[in-house]
């Protein structure tokens, strides 16, 4: 089995975690355009959706899914999304693909974060992947400087704007061994607007897709 067909199996059982007459938060990345895909067989059953980015939006109207302004919807039931690196207590790495600012928000709001990976997303340790940070424009060499002297080594994005106007990071050489104090620690330097760690709101499931099927941890 490809990673994608791993991929797209979880996003197939997590429809399992839709209910009936919910608005459903919509994730970024490969591994939840399956779910978009997958959700417009089953469209007639919700309200409508909240995506997390623009790209993610303009999947479901494509596939005429509603789609509704966050500040329009109370209740979001679950929120369906990828993720570039979990832990055995669902603390997560998000924002390769830059949208972790609005997943961060979305899954804020949402019930159940449900989330969806192959199993190779799978780590003992976070870090290993380069965590996404956003920064307003004018603060990226202060913030850099900041997670330099954290032991981080920060990459700048080039060319990538992020849907709110800012800038990424990309942290390397990070071993996250306390992920909710670094998540605290480093969502407090002004210029930071969100950093890719989703420990303090960690994943309530993770589904695994693997060679033998999809693992649920919880
Ligand atoms: C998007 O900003 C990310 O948080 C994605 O959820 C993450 O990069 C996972 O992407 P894939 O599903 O493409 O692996």
């Amino acid at each position: 089995m490809t990673q994608d067909e791993m991929k797209k199996m979880v996003a197939e059982a997590a429809l399992d975690y839709v209910e009936t007459g919910t608005v459903i938060g919509i994730g970024t990345g490969s591994t939840a355009n399956h779910f978009i895909d997958s959700l417009a067989g089953i469209k007639n059953k919700i309200d409508g959706t909240v995506a997390s980015s623009r790209t993610s939006a303009e999947r479901l109207a494509a596939h005429g899914i509603p789609v509704l302004e966050l500040n329009n919807v109370s209740e979001i039931s679950v929120y369906v999304d990828g993720a570039d690196e979990s832990t055995r207590n669902l603390h997560l790495i998000k924002g390769g693909g830059g949208a972790l600012t609005r997943e961060k928000i979305v899954a804020a709001v949402s019930h159940k974060f449900v989330c969806i990976a192959d199993a190779s997303k799978l780590v003992d340790v976070l870090g290993a992947f380069p965590l996404p940070v956003e920064v307003i424009p004018m603060a990226r060499s202060y913030v850099a400087r900041e997670l330099v002297k954290r032991g981080g080594q920060p990459v700048y994005r080039e060319g990538f704007t992020t849907d709110n106007g800012n800038i990424i990071l990309d942290v390397h050489n990070l071993k996250i061994m306390e992920p909710v104090k670094l998540e605290e620690d480093l969502n407090n330097i002004a210029g930071v607007v969100t950093v890719g760690i989703f420990a303090k709101r960690p994943a309530d499931v993770l589904l695994l897709g693997a060679e033998d099927g999809v693992k649920k941890l919880t």
